[in-house]
């Protein structure tokens, strides 16, 4: 794990060095242990908190240097404001907030994670736990230099003072350490640039998922060709490193049950190919595979936790360049499923290679579901901001869950239209459809292409433009890419499809 700290699990034990945080609940009330910990500090906290006004409100916190009566180079104090309203989520935050006031360069730290009110199971604390882990991580792998003064992030270590260790370091390491690597490697993956993680290196990132019991197949060009993946085909053409496409199965269900689907856009670089687009900001594209990433992301933390589930991963993965090759804009492509689709604009890409994967996917896995994540479209952006993600689907039962644990974990999505009378938007003089609809309702046209592509199977495509990339900044992510979706589907997988 890049940049992750170090976890360990304890009893509330007397500290002799480094940082120990604790938590406040509003009227300054605090649990047994933390009061028994306090209590060489004679009334320090009280006098610190009337100074700063401080009442252990949520969001808000005290942080007493060189505590006269203990040991430690720091005292954190939280506010929780009322222990018993936090859900799952805030306690993810809690721990990033936590994380938070950890300096990088401390050695080690220790969390008191007790609350006045209520007790924490061994599950709450594996939720605050996954939130310093997320808040602690960094992209500096190509860093070599630091400015003066400025030490390497030591990797602190963080120690976890529980009332049960051992049931809540197994909580840990089953249900939530497995997320956070998820998370963490599609971070990772989004983050790296498209020198570094071309097609062929994404494909064997993603094989990698094969020492957790993941099943793993790449399809090369040849082996594409043969299945008519023309239209993918035609988008990595103009690039010099060839495309791929990688499905990856994990069947920790019952043999018979069929599998539920998840499809990754991941074009590692879009140019915009010959319609290239402009210089500014261009850069951003390298993380024009979010979709894919999080796929491999949301694989990893399933079979890393062996969830009960039949899953099949498959990610696009191409590389949309301007070239003597290059797809050019009145060219048509047949597509896997024999649609022709005329190239207008050969930087609406993305769902050219989503095409072929979703129809590849249905036929071959016949699963109960597909779930598509792409970063398709400027539009959604515009439409919605950054906040949520778009989401077009033929099945309200399905958009009902994703709304829920989308709430539950807050990568959230909001519904968007869909319906036949936009078909008329892609419809083309030359062939079956074109690949553009025109400036209005763009991330809306984009999806009706896809819907020709899944047939009557249950379907969802989240467009996540908005949200993977240049993601805001929060309590639990500070990187470029939060590794956005992976815990959305780990939530939905977890709420519905495990048995
Ligand atoms: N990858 C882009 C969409 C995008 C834009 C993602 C900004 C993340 C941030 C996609 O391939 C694209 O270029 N879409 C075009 C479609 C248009 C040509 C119909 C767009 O949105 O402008
Ligand atoms: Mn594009
Ligand atoms: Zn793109």
């Amino acid at each position: 794990m890049a940049n992750a700290s170090k976890l360990a699990f304890s009893t509330f034990a007397t500290l002799e060095k480094g940082i120990l945080v604790v938590f406040c609940e509003e009227g300054l009330k605090f649990g047994p242990a933390t009061r028994k910990a306090l209590t060489p500090t004679g009334d320090l906290v009280q006098r610190a908190a009337q100074a700063d006004r401080f009442t252990g409100k949520s969001g808000t916190s005290l942080d007493i240097v060189a505590p006269s009566g203990l040991p430690v180079v720091r005292l954190v104090v939280l506010g929780v404001g009322k222990a018993d309203k936090l859900e799952a989520q805030d306690l993810v935050k809690l721990g990033g907030v936590a994380m938070g006031k950890i300096p990088t360069r401390a050695e080690e730290a220790t969390i008191f994670v007790e609350f006045s009110s209520s007790s924490l199971k061994p599950e709450d604390v594996a939720e605050i736990a996954l939130g310093t882990q997320l808040r602690a991580y960094t992209f500096d792998r190509y860093k070599t230099k630091r400015r003066e003064g400025e030490e390497a992030p030591a990797g602190t270590e963080i120690t976890f003072a529980v009332s049960n260790p051992t049931a809540t370091e197994k909580a840990w390491t089953r249900e939530r350490e497995p997320v956070a690597q998820g998370v963490i490697m599609a971070r990772d993956l989004i983050n790296e640039p498209a020198n570094v993680l071309f097609p062929d290196a994404f494909a064997r990132r993603a094989a990698l998922l094969k020492k957790l019991g993941v099943a793993v197949e790449v399809l090369d060009v040849p082996a594409m060709k043969k299945l008519g993946m023309n239209a993918l085909l035609g988008v990595g053409q103009g690039s010099r490193k060839d495309s791929r496409v990688v499905i990856m199965r994990w069947y920790g269900g019952k043999k018979s049950e069929a599998p539920i689907a998840f499809i990754g856009k991941g074009v590692t670089f879009d140019t915009g190919g010959v319609s290239i687009k402009p210089a500014a900001g261009m850069e951003d594209m390298k993380g024009d595979m979010a979709g894919a990433a999080c796929v491999v992301g949301l694989m990893h933390a399933l079979a890393a936790r062996k969830a009960k589930v039949n899953a099949v991963g498959a990610i696009g993965i191409v590389e949309n360049m301007a070239d003597g090759n290059a797809q050019r804009p009145g060219d048509i492509v047949k597509t896997m499923n024999g649609q022709t689709i005329e190239i207008i604009n050969t930087d609406a890409e993305g769902r050219l290679v989503l095409a072929d994967v979703l129809h590849y996917v249905n036929t071959r896995h016949k699963p109960k579901f597909m779930i598509d994540l792409a970063t398709l479209t400027g539009a959604i952006i515009v439409a919605l901001g950054q906040e949520y993600a778009g989401m077009f689907s033929n099945d309200d039962k399905l958009c009902e869950r994703l709304t829920k644990a989308g709430m539950a974990t807050m990568e959230r999505v909001w519904r968007m239209p869909l319906g036949p009378e936009y078909d008329k938007q892609i419809d083309s003089k030359f062939a079956d459809m074109k690949n553009t609809g025109g400036r209005f309702g763009g991330s809306i046209t984009a999806a009706q292409l896809l819907a020709r592509f899944v047939d009557k199977t249950p379907w969802v495509h989240l467009d996540i433009a908005g949200t993977a990339l240049g993601s805001p900044q929060n309590d639990i992510n500070k990187s470029w890419s939060s590794g956005w979706g992976v815990r959305l589907l780990n939530q939905l997988v977890a709420d519905h499809y495990e048995r």
